[in-house]
């Protein structure tokens, strides 16, 4: 889908604005905020594939983004979220096997998210103009749709459960947590 001047501008809105520190308050809304975010950043990723000359200022959101905020996100979840969820079901459980199943997918879209940055700054730097060659569309379009299916199921089943099972011990912990990520400091927050 192509987006038009207006959904641009509101990508790059989302992509280069973090949610307000005080939603840290409500750890497991930031962390659905933060989806929102990715879903931005996988519309954008596709029309950065397929655009016959992609706009530049979406390309530089998207570097920015990757760089900085999704990694924040993919830590907040990895070292506090599932290691705190895991605490709350039996080894059994399925939800094991479900957040070890998206921590591997983490781990392979690392690999594919660092290619991509180096390969849009390579574009920026040399190329700049007309289409992105095949190779790296075909790894745009293969990050955008492994992300969205994997938000799809965090968003599915992870963020419900957690909202279910974490206590709001659990969750000041997890704000705390991924306020000190951030340099927040949770004394100075207060929401509106
Ligand atoms: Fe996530
Ligand atoms: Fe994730």
């Amino acid at each position: 889908m192509k987006l038009d001047r207006e959904q641009r501008e509101l990508a790059i809105e989302a992509l280069n604005n973090a949610p307000p520190p005080s939603l840290l308050e409500d750890p497991i809304e930031y962390i659905f905020a933060d989806h929102f975010r990715q879903r931005t950043l996988c519309s954008v990723l596709h029309e950065i594939a397929d655009g016959s000359d992609p706009d530049k200022k979406l390309i530089m959101a998207a570097i920015k983004f990757i760089q900085g905020d999704f990694g924040l996100h993919v830590r907040d979840e990895e070292q506090d979220l599932f290691p705190t969820l895991k605490k709350c079901v039996s080894p059994g459980d399925e939800l094991h096997n479900t957040l070890n199943q998206l921590n591997q997918e983490h781990e392979d879209d690392r690999i594919d998210a660092e290619r991509i940055v180096e390969s849009l700054q390579y574009y920026m730097l040399e190329v700049s103009r007309g289409a992105v060659n095949k190779e790296l569309r075909q790894l745009l379009t293969r990050f955008a749709d492994n992300e969205s299916q994997h938000l799809m199921t965090e968003n599915a089943i992870v963020l419900p459960i957690a909202r279910s099972k974490l206590t709001e011990s659990d969750l000041k912990i997890l704000g705390e947590s991924m306020a000190a990520r951030r340099g927040v400091d949770m004394k100075t927050v207060s929401r509106c």
